[in-house]
């Protein structure tokens, strides 16, 4: 196979902008928008690094190959020309999923995965499994069939450290794409205060610390015929960068959550540099230092029920980060423009939807309060 090839990076729809940035600050090759991701060129070596780095990526696909197909006899007959041995092993299990679009002469997705799981295990010898550790993706369009390979396997926000998850846990890639667009690099304290499992705090200290968020885990591409494991391991020894001066914050009123963040954070290895405390936000005062960044997602609205406390419970955000966090800029996530509003703060246009957990949320941002 080709040494630059197409390397899709998904994201969830509205992220696409954030993670092209962050695909063309850690130096990926012509990155491009696309929807529901990002396209940027490599050979093998980016994809691992795509998967060990960007921190914005839900997975990775490599795109192996393209062929018309008008019918499904022809799907077959190409499929069994593409080269598999220089992507796949023979002993190693694969999983197929195909989809079509609509006005396609192939029109049946599962007709065509099994045209090629065929091809594969009859051209290659690779078992075809429900639990393989590898998948091939078919994308039909056009009639035109394009074959990637997930070479992530478990998305990517599981970074490999979270045991203990609270209600609602924010996806860490989404988190790591709200930070960045709430201008955060690094170089700024960073408080959460209804921080759940930990996420904002623990994603923004692993930022400070240079960490890659993919260190500790496996990766679907470890499977794969041309892994080089002594390059990559080469590739993931990188050493963290030095301590910041200042901390990564959380707090939650329930206990339960601040101790899970505690054991998340230490997993991660970020408990020398990140503080959890149990209180509600009515009793929030900023830490000592600098100002940096609040980021909260409050718990959601629903659609139907009772909104009085919710938007009780923004108000008294609101008031506490407008009487004690002068110099904090604020970053809240909600589904609910009224929620926001509710806390009375000045916040700018908010970012476009993101798909979250079956709800379209926004980010809503403010430059730094008033004193
Ligand atoms: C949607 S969850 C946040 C999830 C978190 N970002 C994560 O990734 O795990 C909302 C959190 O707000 C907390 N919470 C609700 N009311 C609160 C209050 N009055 N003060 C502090 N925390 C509160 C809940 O305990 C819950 O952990």
């Amino acid at each position: 196979m080709d040494s630059d090839f197409e390397i899709f990076l998904v994201t969830a729809p509205g992220l696409e902008a954030a993670l092209c940035d962050e695909a063309r600050d850690k130096g990926f090759a012509a990155p491009r928008t696309g929807r529901g991701g990002v396209s940027v060129r490599g050979g093998w070596p980016e994809v691992w690094r795509a998967n060990l780095e960007l921190r914005g990526a839900a997975r990775v696909l490599a795109r192996i190959g393209a062929f018309r197909a008008l019918h499904l006899a022809q799907l077959d007959k190409r499929a069994r020309r593409i080269p598999w041995g220089e992507v796949l092993r023979p002993g190693v299990a694969v999983r197929v999923e195909a989809s079509c679009a609509k006005g396609c002469r192939i029109y049946h997705g599962g007709a065509a995965a099994q045209r090629i799981a065929r091809a594969i295990s009859e051209e290659l010898g690779a078992p075809v499994a429900e639990d393989a550790p590898v998948r091939v993706l078919a994308r039909i369009d056009d009639d035109l069939c394009t074959l990637s390979i997930d070479t992530s396997g478990e998305p990517l926000h599981k970074r490999g450290h979270k045991e203990a998850v609270a209600k609602a846990p924010m996806r860490e890639n989404l988190a790591a794409l709200f930070l960045r667009q709430c201008g955060f690099t690094g170089a700024e304290p960073v408080l959460d205060p209804m921080c759940g499992s930990g996420t904002f705090p623990i994603e923004a200290a692993e930022i400070a610390l240079g960490l890659s968020p993919g260190r500790s885990r496996g990766f679907a591409f470890e499977h794969l015929a041309n892994f080089d494991a002594a390059a990559w391991q080469a590739m993931r020894a990188a050493p963290p960068g030095p301590a910041p001066g200042f901390r990564f914050y959380g707090s939650d009123r329930d206990a339960g959550a601040v101790e899970m963040s505690r054991a998340n954070a230490a997993r991660a290895g970020v408990d020398g540099i990140t503080a959890f405390r149990c209180h509600a936000v009515s009793a929030l005062a900023a830490p000592e230092g600098p100002p940096g960044l609040v980021i909260v997602n409050p718990p959601y609205g629903a659609r139907i029920g009772d909104k009085k406390p919710l938007l009780a419970l923004h108000h008294a955000l609101g008031q506490a980060l407008t009487a004690r966090f002068s110099g904090w800029r604020v970053g809240l996530v909600t589904n609910e423009a009224g929620l926001a509003a509710a806390t009375g703060l000045p916040f700018a246009p908010p970012a476009p939807p993101v798909l979250h957990g079956g709800l379209h949320v926004r980010l809503f941002r403010t430059a730094p309060l008033a004193g």
